[in-house]
């Protein structure tokens, strides 16, 4: 159980939940009326955990991932970061978005993009010791000067993830990061973000489409399913740690969990 011991180290967050959804709904104008999207979403998510969330498209897993960052609001319920309620974008929780290409900035180089967030609040050596570690946390060290445009579409994931890293959040919230790799990138990325998890003590809410994926890489997975969207099961996720790509995979608990999501979600849908 070294990752255990490495994310006490690191963290040393409280052992409270680092946040929290309670009975979260949202709705959204629609033809004269309200359209209610998601619906009395609950769950916590504990300090330095990795919680996933599935569902097919169309259920609101944007829309709540949005709702948590404080960007939607919420028609009843409410969002606790560190015990305390939401009221606009908290300081020490990032999103990072799907769309890795539009997120960057192509004149700025990759140390330059990840300043971005940080450069006017901290002094120059601080934003210079955050950048490197966060470089040094997705491996880019030897890309520091290039563009985004001279980088593959992994290379500008990890971009947008080392900029989100700079700013040290307690939660990093994720809408589908790695859906526009393919597989081996995705593989490498997935494993590079259970490390940066690891060394961090960082806490991770992370929507995927990808069934395997989020057995893979959560402590737990909500499955999200319905309109409005609802949080029907949340699983625990017994697999040993380090997650390895080939031998987890194989597991029979592996598929075990990734039948029993399935079922969840083709329960509702089938
Ligand atoms: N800003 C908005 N205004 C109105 N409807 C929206 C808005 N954002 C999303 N929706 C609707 O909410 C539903 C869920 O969308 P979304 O959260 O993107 O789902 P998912 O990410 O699971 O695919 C969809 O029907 C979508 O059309
Ligand atoms: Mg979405």
């Amino acid at each position: 159980m070294t990752s255990t011991e490495e994310r006490s180290d690191a963290g040393e967050r409280a052992a409270s939940p680092a946040f929290e959804c309670r009975s979260v709904t949202v709705e959204f104008p629609h033809k004269f009326s309200r359209k209610r999207i998601i619906e009395d979403i609950s769950f916590l998510v504990r300090s330095g955990e990795f919680l996933t969330i599935v569902g097919p498209s169309g259920t609101g897993k944007t829309t709540l991932l949005r709702a948590m960052g404080g960007l939607t609001p919420t028609v009843s319920g409410s969002v606790l970061v560190h015990g305390k309620e939401l009221d606009g974008p908290p300081e020490d929780v990032v999103i990072v978005f799907q769309d890795y290409s539009n997120a960057l900035l192509q004149w700025r180089t990759v140390t330059g993009n990840v300043a971005f967030g940080i450069e006017r609040i901290l002094e120059r050596r601080e934003t210079e010791l955050r950048v490197h570690d966060a470089l040094a946390l997705v491996g880019l060290e030897k890309n520091a000067d290039d563009y985004p445009w001279q980088l593959s579409g992994g290379m500008q994931q990890r971009v947008q993830i080392a900029r989100a890293l700079a700013l040290r959040p307690a939660v990093m919230l994720m809408d589908e990061p790695f859906a526009a790799l393919d597989a081996m990138t995705k593989a490498s990325m997935q494993d590079e973000l259970l490390r940066v998890r690891d060394r961090t003590g960082t806490s991770f809410v992370f929507i995927t489409h990808d069934i395997e994926e989020a057995v893979y890489l959560g402590d737990r997975i909500a499955v999200l399913t319905g309109s409005p969207g609802r949080v029907d099961r949340i699983f625990e996720i017994g697999l040993p740690v380090p997650r390895d790509q080939l031998s987890t995979r194989q597991l029979p608990k592996f598929l075990e969990y990734r039948y029993a999501v399935h079922q969840a979600i083709g329960r509702v849908h089938g």
